[in-house]
């Protein structure tokens, strides 16, 4: 399956994001869709009226960027899946390195939200990835191998059929410092070893796996052409609409 999923983080307003999604929808078409799994993953505020106006673009999922683990509770300022679930929304980013960085979720918070999320039929995009000093001390295998091992411990081969895992090196974020397709091939690779042997051949070849870090429309083409990568999680350039799209041509293409 290939995917292409802007993660907009904290930005636009409600009014701003609209925007930004009519200008989405009036550049798409069904062609130029494809065969392209599309999904928008604006804030939280946003959410109920992106769904609302996404209704008649079935090929489009709308996400959350986030979730609380619990179902209700006195958790001041968290949503639950259950409230997501309502809203008709999908899917759910789940271990973004900013999330881990900023807000300090361990291994073990995302496991419970991943579990949590399947169990509510919200499909999990797995955020993966190491930092720069992990990688300059060759340890990036053995950090994205761990956050994998634990995220993924819980879950059966048929659930993982529901589950994404984006490879965001940290290193890349919002840098413009883009992995090169050789490197995020090989860890793509990697990740796709780790699951046939973790699951079963046809789940991990079922799975997808995107790439994010600084996807661009001019090295997008070289970072989807690579066979083990199905798509992008995409930052900055989810935020435009022209780039976005340009981004969808490049992954329908590829
Ligand atoms: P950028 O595309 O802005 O580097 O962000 C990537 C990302 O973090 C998507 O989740």
């Amino acid at each position: 399956m290939k995917m292409l999923a802007g993660n907009w983080k904290m930005n636009t307003t409600p009014q701003e994001g609209l925007a930004l999604l009519d200008a989405l929808v009036n550049g798409l078409t069904p062609e130029r869709i494809g065969e392209v799994h599309l999904v928008v993953a604006p804030p939280f505020t946003h959410l109920w009226a992106s769904v609302q106006r996404l209704w008649d673009f079935p090929e489009i999922s709308v996400a959350a960027q986030n979730c609380h683990e619990q179902a209700s509770g006195a958790y001041t300022g968290e949503v639950s899946l259950p409230m997501l679930k309502d809203l008709d929304v999908d899917a759910v980013l789940l271990g973004h390195s900013e999330r881990r960085q900023y807000f300090g979720e361990t291994d073990r918070q995302i496991a419970s939200k991943l579990r949590a999320a399947l169990n509510a039929e919200i499909s999990p995009i797995l955020c993966v990835g190491e930092t720069l000093e992990e990688r300059k001390s060759g340890r990036e295998w053995e950090v994205v191998q761990h956050q994998l091992q634990v995220a993924l411990a819980d879950v059966s081969a048929d659930e993982a059929h529901n589950v994404v895992v984006a490879y965001e090196p940290v290193w890349a974020i919002g840098t413009g410092e883009v992995a090169s397709p050789e490197q995020a091939q090989e860890m793509h690779a990697r990740i796709r070893t780790w699951l046939r042997e973790r699951f079963d051949a046809d789940t991990a070849s079922i799975m997808a796996l995107l790439y994010g870090g600084s996807v661009k429309p001019d090295n997008a083409a070289a970072l989807f052409g690579q066979k083990d990568i199905n798509g992008g999680l995409i930052g900055g350039a989810s935020l435009k609409a022209d780039d976005f799209l340009a981004l969808l041509d490049a992954l329908r293409s590829a």
